[in-house]
């Protein structure tokens, strides 16, 4: 069998990472605690899991024209992702995320994709009709025609698309059409399906009715999975102390679309991202939280 190959449609910030006992209400300033920067951004995140939970990693997104661009390419170059599909823009700035952090992990968080928003939806489709990848994943963070018509191309060579629809939004009909599998959190997914998401019934009908195959991450409660035959499927995440869960998202969503471009079965690739997603919740950041490589196989392989 050839090599796995998952191609990341999406985005890269970098993540300016504020540590504070408690976030500050309207007017008020508080002293914070530490202050940090650090590679992000869902896209860039979920390239970077992938990579380490296997598969050779193709990522195609949009820096600007600045000093953050060099970094990102520079680390992405470190993680083994392959950048040569990421375009530049002249005249704005590499997308950014104010990040805080309080003292039980929660986390709050305003993106300005800056470039993000300049990814020219034929430069995707192009790039992805030409490479072998054969899953490829897109979120929320670039322009949803850029990722629809990434997936369009993928689905036309029989690849399988995953679509983290974060950060919560309505989808447009074409980028729904040609996804494969939908990955929201419950909050994205109470914002689609317009309903409480907790019942095994409302994710039924949901992915029956979207036409897509449908897996909604929990938290701490880990993950429901709508198999094909329309029943849920539950998993419980392993049980960790919780530092900071940004990125956790996107190291489930890694990892899953790693997992399954390396032929796992679905209940595999699902065990192997709540494994992923736990551990990152246990360092600070989103890149910065993944195992390093000798520990990302050990939780891939489980052992
Ligand atoms: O999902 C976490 C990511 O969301 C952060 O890295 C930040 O850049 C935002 O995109």
């Amino acid at each position: 069998m050839a090599e796995p190959r998952v191609l990341v449609v999406g985005s890269a910030n970098v993540d300016l990472v504020v540590e504070t006992s408690r976030a500050p209400a309207a007017g008020e300033t508080l002293l914070g605690r530490r202050f940090s920067t650090h590679f992000g951004g869902k896209g860039a995140n979920q390239a970077v899991m992938a990579r380490l939970a296997g598969a050779d990693v193709a990522f195609v997104a949009c820096l600007g024209a600045d000093a953050h661009a060099a970094q990102t390419r520079a680390e992405l170059a470190r993680r083994g992702v392959d950048a040569t599909a990421i375009t530049e823009a002249a005249d704005v700035a590499s997308g950014v995320a104010q990040i805080w952090v309080e003292d039980d992990g929660t986390n709050r968080i305003v993106v300005v994709p800056g470039a993000n928003d300049r990814l020219d939806p034929d430069h995707v489709a192009a790039t992805v009709a030409g490479d072998a990848a054969t899953v490829v994943v897109g979120q929320l963070e670039v322009p949803q025609a850029a990722t629809a018509a990434g997936f369009a191309a993928a689905r036309a060579r029989g690849a399988t698309t995953v679509l983290n629809p974060a950060p919560a939004a309505a989808l447009d009909d074409a980028l729904l059409a040609a996804t494969t599998w939908l990955v929201p959190n419950e909050g994205e997914l109470a914002a689609l399906a317009g309903a409480d998401a907790g019942t095994d019934a409302v994710l039924t009908a949901f992915a029956r009715d979207a036409g897509v195959r449908l897996l909604v991450t929990l938290g701490a409660d880990g993950a429901a999975l709508v198999g094909a035959d329309g029943r849920v499927l539950r998993r419980p995440a392993p049980v960790v102390a919780a530092v900071d869960t940004t990125g956790a998202g996107d190291a489930f969503v890694g990892a899953f679309a790693a997992r399954l471009a390396a032929g796992d079965g679905e209940e595999a690739a699902l065990a192997a991202a709540l494994r992923c997603a736990a551990d990152s919740v246990t360092r600070l950041g989103a890149q910065s939280s993944f195992p390093d490589p000798e520990r990302a196989a050990r939780l891939i392989a489980g052992a």
